[in-house]
């Protein structure tokens, strides 16, 4: 980049960024993630630090943080409120536990395998003082050691208690929870001033209602839940605090009350009537955590509140206070963070691929970023719509997002940053590779390469017919058909199966015993299920799923070729719209020869056996929620359907039976709410050895 650019790029970057902190620090509000504040800081000092002679003594990057809204009184804490390091990856979890044990002596190094883990709330961290059970002080976290008085923005919040359980039913209760050692201290040392921390939070619900609201007034809407609950809490009107319908959970007890674990706080903050996480357990080793922390990675979207990871605390008191803390954070402790999944980037250019169906996918050319440690430099934009919508155009400065392992997206574009040299993109009249008409069917948001023999389709088409859950023709990846193709070797699908050794040999890194090896594999996935075979065919909306269930229901591939629309829509997987789109693939007669000429090149398709009349379950229903103990999803799919049963992946009226293993997603509540059969895995085993 020239001097003269950066200094246009690093004005707007000052511009942008100062934009988002005004937001943030004067007005509570946030319009973009802390990731992507980042990210775009992050630019200014790679750009600031090449051309130092730009900085300016107002650029975001000289300014230290911090707020000075001095409106409450302030409140020095009792014990300091201290927080966290994070850990991103099973890696730094791992070296967190090993630099603990290096600290303990062989005696108490075992009990680090002891350990009780939290959901993250993202929220706001608040202290709470009760004097004879009493709430008389709440305060917010501040920098640790001095806070603000919140007390009556607190007393709104209904999760915290007023008044907190009577001594001898917080006892009785801790009695029959069996938790005699604090049943008999309490007896003894029931303290007369309580302190407890906690987090509170606006659940997602309540921050939808409130930004509905805003937008029917003609209101900005606001980023996040998080910094709705912040701004609530230090409202100096406690009426709009309580308007916000705030919630809040317990996690630390400050206070002895014989406690020798974090898990037994959790027990007492439960007896003296706190609101504690549902999801918080005691665990063992790392793996487990690892595990817990990848099932709530999934459960995520699902909870009614925000979480940015998990907490993880060694459950020892003993150990935790021998164990000591470094700065503001306690060594015993860790917050175990899903990593930050968006960053700012510039759209190169925007480019588009055809897929195997010969549909148009614009996709958005990154200049490339880190992205929760992935370097990303493509993002999809979906179809012209959603251009649209974005108002996305080439050169513009964007946020890229990326939810797991699903392939990254533009979320929003930096209008602000835009310099008046973005282009628009327009969707292009000819395929990009055939030059063929592109049309754009009614009702539909995609455009589609109107060329059946399109080598862009044919590519792909190439690519899905050897993948895993076709033929999986194991060493025959993209690069090597690219290379079948660009060769002529291979021009349609069943020119696979007539390979040799030599047709190999002359390509880019094939020796001899590769190419036998490829060969061999080839040869072997001749014989293959009808099942597997459908789905390779790569019908428009016909999935796995799909594919055995036509299977079954037809037996033979001949058999289903002249199946009827009415017949297919018997089936419980199909709908009207792949009932057509199966009737048309059939219809085709270059299609009718590639099956001709797949048998002809020695494919031997294996016939299914109809299951459907006379399986124990055949007619029946099943959708599978939560992890079952004695056998994986896929082993417990496959037992329904030798056994005749169909699966769904969504519960409706129609669902003869749930199948409900350990945490059930929100498919089970649906069962329940339509009142659908919901069996354990020990009824369905019984069901499905009767
Ligand atoms: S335990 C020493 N449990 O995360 C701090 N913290 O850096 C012990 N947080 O600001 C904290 N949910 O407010 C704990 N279930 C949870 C939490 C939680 C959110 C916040 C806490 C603090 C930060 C830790």
């Amino acid at each position: 980049m020239t001097k003269a650019d950066a200094k246009k790029r690093i004005e707007k970057l000052r511009v942008e960024i100062d934009h988002h902190r005004y937001l943030y620090h004067a007005l509570d509000r946030q319009e973009i993630s802390d990731a992507a504040l980042d990210s775009l800081k992050h630019e200014l000092e790679m750009l600031e630090a090449q051309f130092p002679e730009l900085i300016t003594p107002n650029s975001p990057t000289q300014r230290v943080g911090g707020r000075a809204l001095g409106k409450f009184e302030k409140i020095r804490h009792g014990v300091p409120m201290l927080s966290l390091t994070d850990a991103f990856s099973p890696e730094e979890m791992k070296e967190w536990e090993e630099r603990n044990a290096k600290l303990l002596s062989p005696i108490t190094r075992p009990l680090l395998g002891d350990y009780y883990v939290e959901l993250k709330i993202d929220g706001l961290a608040i202290s709470l003082v009760y004097k004879n059970g009493f709430f008389v002080e709440g305060s917010t976290r501040g920098d640790g050691k001095i806070g603000e008085n919140v007390t009556q923005n607190l007393k709104t919040v209904e999760a915290i208690p007023l008044k907190l359980g009577e001594k001898q039913d917080v006892i009785s209760e801790l009695r029959r929870m069996k938790l005699f050692h604090i049943s008999r201290f309490l007896e003894k040392h029931w303290p007369e001033t309580l302190e407890v921390r906690g987090e509170v939070f606006m659940p997602k619900k309540a921050f939808s209602a409130l930004n509905r609201e805003r937008k029917e007034r003609g209101e900005e809407p606001y980023a996040n839940p998080r910094n709705v609950a912040a701004g609530s809490v230090r409202q100096l009107d406690p009426r709009i605090t309580a308007s916000r319908h705030l919630d809040s959970f317990a996690y630390a007890l400050i206070t002895n009350m014989g406690q020798k674990t974090h898990e037994e706080e959790h027990f007492i903050l439960k007896a003296l009537g706190f609101k504690t996480g549902p999801h918080n357990k005691r665990l063992g080793f790392l793996k487990e955590i690892e595990q817990f922390h990848g099932h709530v990675k999934k459960i995520r979207e699902k909870l009614d509140y925000e979480i940015d990871g998990i907490v993880v605390l060694v459950n020892r008191n003993e150990v935790l206070l021998r164990l000591g803390v470094v700065g503001k954070t306690p060594r015993g402790g860790i917050a175990y963070k899903f990593v930050s999944r968006e960053a700012t980037t510039v759209v190169e250019d925007i480019v588009v691929q055809v897929g195997r169906t010969g549909a148009l996918t614009p996709v958005a050319h990154l200049r490339p970023v880190d992205v929760g440690g992935v370097t990303v430099s493509r993002a999809t934009l979906h179809n012209e719509d959603e251009i649209q919508r974005l108002d996305v155009r080439i050169g513009d400065t964007v946020i890229v997002g990326r939810a797991g392992d699903v392939i990254p997206d533009v979320k929003v574009v930096l209008t602000r940053m835009r310099t008046g040299k973005e282009r628009l993109f327009h969707m292009p009249k000819v395929c990009p590779v055939c030059l063929s008409r592109v049309v754009r069917g009614h009702d539909e948001a995609i455009h589609r390469c109107s060329n059946p023999r399109c080598a862009a389709q044919e590519r792909e088409k190439l690519y899905h017919f050897v993948s895993r859950a076709a033929f999986d023709i194991v060493g025959m990846g993209p690069k090597i058909i690219d290379q079948l193709l660009e060769q002529n070797l291979v021009a349609d699908r069943q020119d696979i199966f007539t390979l040799t050794i030599g047709d190999l040999l002359p390509l880019e890194r094939f020796a001899e015993t590769s190419a036998k090896k490829l060969i061999a594999a080839i040869e072997v996935k001749k014989r293959i299920p009808l099942h597997r075979f459908l789905y390779a065919l790569g019908i428009r909306h016909v999935g796995e799923e799909t594919s055995i269930e036509l299977a079954n229901a037809f037996g033979s591939i001949e058999a289903l070729q002249d199946a009827s629309y009415e017949k297919l829509l018997e089936l419980h997987e199909v709908g009207e719209v792949m009932a057509r789109s199966i009737v048309a693939w059939f219809k085709n007669t270059r299609n009718r020869s590639v099956i001709r000429e797949l048998k002809k090149a020695g494919v031997v398709i294996e016939n299914s056996v109809t299951h459907r009349a006379g399986g124990k379950l055949s007619g029946k229903t099943f959708v599978l929620t939560g992890s079952l103990g004695t056998m994986t999803r896929d082993e417990a799919k496959e037992k329904i359907r030798q056994a005749g049963g169909n699966i769904s992946e969504s519960v409706s009226k129609s669902t003869s039976y749930i199948v409900s293993g350990a945490d059930p997603g929100s498919k089970y509540e649906k069962a329940r709410t339509l009142g659908v059969s919901i069996l354990t895995e020990q009824e369905f085993l019984k069901l499905l050895n009767k």
